[in-house]
């Protein structure tokens, strides 16, 4: 069967297999059925064009993987606007929660939403992620934290999935914070999650992971132990949100129990790198929330990378500590602030985030029998989709061979 569509005249063609990003110059790719069929160099492909294949003439462009987004909270109710401007005039991040706003003013705001609601606003944020050339996402509940409001955000996680045109993965995050009415009693709140969410989220096949936000005041490594063996026996994979404001043994948590990915570590310490290392446990780093929140930590991505972990780049959107969709604002603070390269950014945000959500053969690269999701920016090499920050380099999107015609800007 010949191929139904063709990529040509791309500068670079970033197809992120192989070393030094796996970069082909003047390259061109044909596919079909949504799937990558071939990726060479224009000279090899032409001849391979036939007259009813649709022809894309990336103008010389970049053209590289859509970014997998490993890390957002995609579906949430209204925003924390008012809650941003008092941190602009110093009020802090823990300071607005213990005051009973941050993620508890969400969970009331996405607890008092109707299903069509929530389904509004994540189709929104969505939208915005893929005007940054994001093609997948895992997205985490964890604004609802009752049985039927977790359920109704996980619903609505996959009503975004089956509409399309983002791929989105499922986590359940239940363990985000004990909600108003578990003050004080947390272990209640954790026999909520264990005994009704988690086999009621496993038999409707809701969630792919299971996720907790492991931090001191919030839930402790004893509590999330528990979330995390309830998950593991209802065959959920694992995720963490581990060290971000203290080193309360996050990292350590997440290698003992072989989690697919820790997350945040902002001050995980050289033996947390070693557990990650000896549990072959990846690293998502997020310094987006560093950033959004005016701190100055970011995680030690020179020393992960020395040690040989696969590291993995995301947005952590959310309303409150990184209310950005932007992969390429990202990336931008990976090498600024952490000093990656861009070509290790670019790996991060693509390939190693794909294999952190078990999707490895499927996207984060553009190779054959892999599904044809990619960017085509505004520019001639790949290091300036990095560089110009808050640029909107992104010109074009095709998801599974399908284009979603981003609107200019
Ligand atoms: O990943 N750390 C916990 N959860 C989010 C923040 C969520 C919020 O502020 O609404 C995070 O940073
Ligand atoms: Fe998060």
């Amino acid at each position: 069967m010949p191929s139904d569509l063709a990529v040509i005249n791309c500068r670079q063609l970033v197809t992120v297999a192989g070393p030094c990003l796996g970069i082909i110059h003047d390259g061109a790719m044909l596919a079909r059925d949504g799937r990558i069929e071939r990726v060479d160099t224009r000279a090899e492909i032409e001849p391979f064009i036939l007259p009813d294949c649709d022809v894309v003439d990336a103008g010389g462009r970049v053209v590289m993987p859509g970014f997998v987004d490993a890390h957002t909270h995609l579906v949430f109710a209204g925003n924390r606007a008012a809650e941003f401007e008092q941190r602009c005039a110093g009020a802090t991040y823990r300071e607005i929660a213990v005051a009973g706003g941050g993620i508890r003013a969400t969970v009331r705001a996405t607890r008092a939403a109707t299903e069509d609601e929530l389904f509004k606003a994540g189709r929104q944020h969505a939208e915005w992620m893929l005007r940054s050339g994001t093609t997948t996402a895992e997205v985490k509940s964890g604004y609802g934290l009752s049985l039927d409001d977790e359920l109704k955000m996980l619903r609505v996680i996959r009503r975004l999935n089956d509409s399309g045109p983002l791929r989105l993965v499922p986590t359940f995050l239940g363990a985000h914070e004990v909600p108003d009415e578990y003050r004080g009693r947390p272990s209640d709140y954790l026999d909520l999650i264990v005994n009704e969410m988690l086999p009621r989220i496993a038999a409707e096949h809701l969630a792919e992971y299971c996720d907790a936000f492991c931090e001191e005041g919030v839930f402790t490594v004893e509590e999330t132990r528990r979330v995390f063996e309830a998950a593991r026996k209802r065959g959920l994979g694992l995720r963490l949100h581990a060290d971000q404001l203290s080193n309360a043994g996050g990292a350590r948590l997440a290698a003992e129990f072989h989690a697919a990915t820790a997350d945040h570590l902002e001050q995980t310490d050289a033996a947390g790198i070693a557990a990650l290392v000896a549990a072959g446990v990846q690293p998502v780093l997020l310094p987006g929330s560093v950033f959004a929140l005016g701190l100055h930590r970011y995680p030690d991505a020179r020393a992960m990378i020395d040690a040989g972990l696969a590291v993995v780049l995301a947005t952590d959107f959310n309303p409150g500590s990184s209310p950005t969709p932007s992969m390429p604002l990202i990336l931008f603070l990976a090498c600024t602030q952490m000093k990656m390269t861009p070509a290790e950014a670019i790996a991060a945000a693509t390939i190693n985030a794909a294999h952190s959500l078990g999707r490895g053969s499927s996207v984060g690269s553009l190779e054959p029998g892999k599904l044809a999701d990619f960017v085509i920016h505004d520019c001639a090499d790949y290091r300036e989709v990095v560089y110009w920050v808050g640029a909107p380099t992104v010109a074009d999107v095709w998801i599974g061979g399908r284009n979603l015609r981003i609107p200019k800007s």
